[in-house]
C-alpha cells in the first residue's frame, strides 16, 4: 500500500465533513457521503450545510484541487476505497442509550458495498463492544468478503475549532486488532505522525472506552466547577479565582473550570448518558456520573433562579438572552444551556428576546416562542433584565452604557462570568454572576 490513501467517509455531519476536509488536506483522495441529497448537492455546490470556521474555505479547496467529492451513493464512496470511516450520528434514545442504528446500518452498507481488502473505521462516539457488533455486520453481509476490519478512531474535536483540531491534533488514537489494520491506520496518519502529533495505538476496546472517560472527565471538570460556584456564593468566595488557585496546579490544569450554565452540545450530555447506561450493562454502578448530570441540570437552574431573585415576578417582564450556541464559535443550539434557560423563563412566564452572531436560524426553528432581535442593542430593548448566555467576544465589547439606555432596568445576570463586572457595576448596572459570592450587587428590583 502506498501514500496517498483513497479513503471513504460515510456520513457528512461535523465529524464526517471535518474528517473529509482533514483527511484530503493531508493528500488523501476522499469521498463523502450522505444520505441527504439536499446536503450532499448543497457540498457539491461548494456550501458548507454549518457554521466551522475555515471548514467551508478547506473544503472548498479540496474540492478544487480534486482530492475531495461528494456523492449520495456509498457504493460510489466504498467501491476503491482502503479505508472507510462511519461517521453517522449517534442520538439519544429516550433512555439515554445511543441509538446504533445508523452505525449498523453504515457498516451493512459498506460490507455489501466493498469490493477489497478495507480497513472500516468506527469515528462516531459508541459504546464500548460497538466494534465486535460492527464485525458481526460485516461477517454476516459478506461471508465471502475480503478482508474488512475494524478499527477504532474516536474523533476529539471541539466544534469552533473542529479544523485545527484535526489538522493539528494533540493526540490521534487507534484501536486495532491485527498488525495489517494497524499499519494501514498509520500509513493514512503518516503526515500527522511525521510531523510529531500524538500517536497512540491500543486494541479497540480501550481506544472505545478512552474517548467516553475523555468527554465524562470533561464534563466532571465544569460540574465541579458549578457546584464550587455554589459554595462560593454560600461562602462570599470567588469561583473565578477558585478556579484560578485550582488551575495553576499542574495536576489539575486550568481548563474546563469555568463555572456558569454548564455544558451543552451534541456530545457531553450524550455521551455522559450514553457513558452511565454502558457502566449499567457492565454492571458497574458509576454514581459520580449521574452527579455530573445533576449538577450541570441545576446550573441553569441556579442562573434562573437568580433572574427570578432579581426581578420578582416574571410575568410581564422582559428578559434578553445574549447567545443561544451552547457555545461560542459555533452554530449549534443542540442542548444548549441557553435554550433550556429560555424554556424556564417562558414558562414562568417571562417575554423571552434572544440575539446570537449565529445561531438565530437554528433557534428559531427549535424554539418558535423565543422573540429574536436583529443585534444585541435591539435585545436589549425594553428589557429588565439581561443575561448572557454564550459568550461571544462581540458580547464582551458591547457598548454598556449603549445597553443600559436601551434596558427598562440595569440588571445584568452573566451567565458565564465572562463580562467586565466591576466596570458594570461602575456604570450602575446589578450585576449577578456565578459563584461570584463577594462580587455580586445587592439591588434587585429599582424603587418604583
Ligand atoms: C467536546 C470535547 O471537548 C471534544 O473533545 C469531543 O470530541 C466532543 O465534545 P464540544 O462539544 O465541541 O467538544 O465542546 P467543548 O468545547 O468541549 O464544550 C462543551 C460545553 O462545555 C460547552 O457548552 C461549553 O460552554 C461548556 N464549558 C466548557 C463550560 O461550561 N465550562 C468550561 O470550563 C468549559
Amino acid at each position: 500500500m502506498t501514500y496517498p490513501l483513497r479513503v471513504a467517509v460515510v456520513g457528512t455531519g461535523h465529524v464526517g465533513l471535518v474528517t473529509c476536509a482533514s483527511m484530503a488536506a493531508i493528500g488523501h483522495t476522499v469521498v463523502g457521503m450522505d444520505n441527504d441529497e439536499e446536503k450532499i448537492a448543497k457540498l457539491q455546490a461548494g456550501g458548507c450545510p454549518f457554521y466551522e470556521p475555515g471548514l467551508k474555505e478547506l473544503l472548498a479547496e479540496q474540492t478544487e484541487v480534486g482530492r475531495l467529492s461528494f456523492t449520495n451513493h456509498v457504493a460510489d464512496a466504498v467501491r476503491d476505497a482502503d479505508v472507510a470511516f462511519i461517521c453517522v450520528g449517534t442520538p439519544p434514545r429516550a433512555s439515554g442509550e445511543a441509538s446504533m442504528v445508523a452505525v449498523e446500518k453504515a457498516g451493512r452498507d459498506i460490507a455489501r458495498a466493498a469490493t477489497k481488502e478495507m480497513v472500516v473505521v468506527e469515528k462516531s462516539t459508541v459504546p464500548a463492544g460497538t466494534a465486535g457488533r460492527l464485525a458481526q455486520v460485516l461477517n454476516h453481509e459478506r461471508p465471502d468478503r475480503p478482508n474488512l476490519e475494524i478499527a477504532s478512531n474516536p474523533e476529539f474535536l471541539r466544534e469552533g475549532n473542529a479544523v485545527r483540531d484535526s489538522l493539528e491534533p494533540e493526540r490521534i488514537l487507534v484501536g486495532a486488532h491485527s498488525q495489517w489494520a494497524r499499519e494501514r491506520m498509520r500509513e493514512l496518519y503518516a503526515p500527522q505522525i511525521d510531523k510529531g502529533h500524538k500517536y497512540i495505538e491500543t486494541d479497540i476496546a480501550t481506544a472505545e472506552l478512552a474517548k467516553h472517560a475523555c468527554n465524562a472527565f470533561l464534563a466532571m471538570k465544569i460540574s465541579f466547577a458549578n457546584a464550587l460556584a455554589e459554595m462560593s456564593e454560600r461562602s462570599g468566595a470567588d469561583v473565578m479565582h477558585v478556579a484560578e488557585v485550582m488551575g495553576a496546579d499542574p495536576r489539575i490544569g486550568p481548563a474546563f473550570l469555568n463555572a456558569g450554565l454548564g455544558y451543552g452540545g451534541y456530545c457531553f450530555p450524550k455521551d455522559l448518558q450514553a457513558f452511565g447506561r454502558l457502566a449499567g450493562k457492565l454492571g458497574y454502578d458509576f454514581p459520580l456520573l449521574r452527579e455530573i448530570e445533576r449538577i450541570n441540570t441545576e446550573a441553569v437552574a441556579g442562573v434562573f433562579a437568580k433572574v427570578q431573585e432579581l426581578l420578582w415576578n416574571l410575568e410581564d417582564k422582559r428578559v434578553c438572552l445574549l447567545g443561544l450556541a451552547f457555545k461560542p464559535g459555533t452554530d449549534d443550539i443542540r442542548f444548549s444551556p441557553a435554550l433550556a434557560l429560555a424554556d424556564l423563563l417562558i414558562q414562568a412566564g417571562a417575554e423571552v428576546i434572544a440575539y446570537d452572531p449565529e445561531a438565530m436560524h437554528a433557534a428559531k426553528a427549535e424554539a418558535p416562542k423565543l422573540q429574536t432581535a436583529s443585534d444585541a442593542y435591539d435585545a436589549a430593548e425594553g428589557a429588565h433584565c439581561l443575561v448572557l448566555c454564550t459568550e461571544w467576544d462581540e458580547f464582551k465589547a458591547l457598548d454598556f452604557v449603549r445597553i443600559k439606555n436601551e434596558m427598562d432596568y440595569p440588571v445584568v445576570v452573566d451567565g458565564r462570568n465572562a463580562l467586565d463586572a466591576q466596570s458594570l457595576l461602575s456604570l450602575g448596572f446589578t450585576y449577578a454572576g456565578v459563584g461570584r459570592g463577594g462580587l455580586d450587587s445587592e439591588a434587585a428590583m429599582p424603587d418604583a
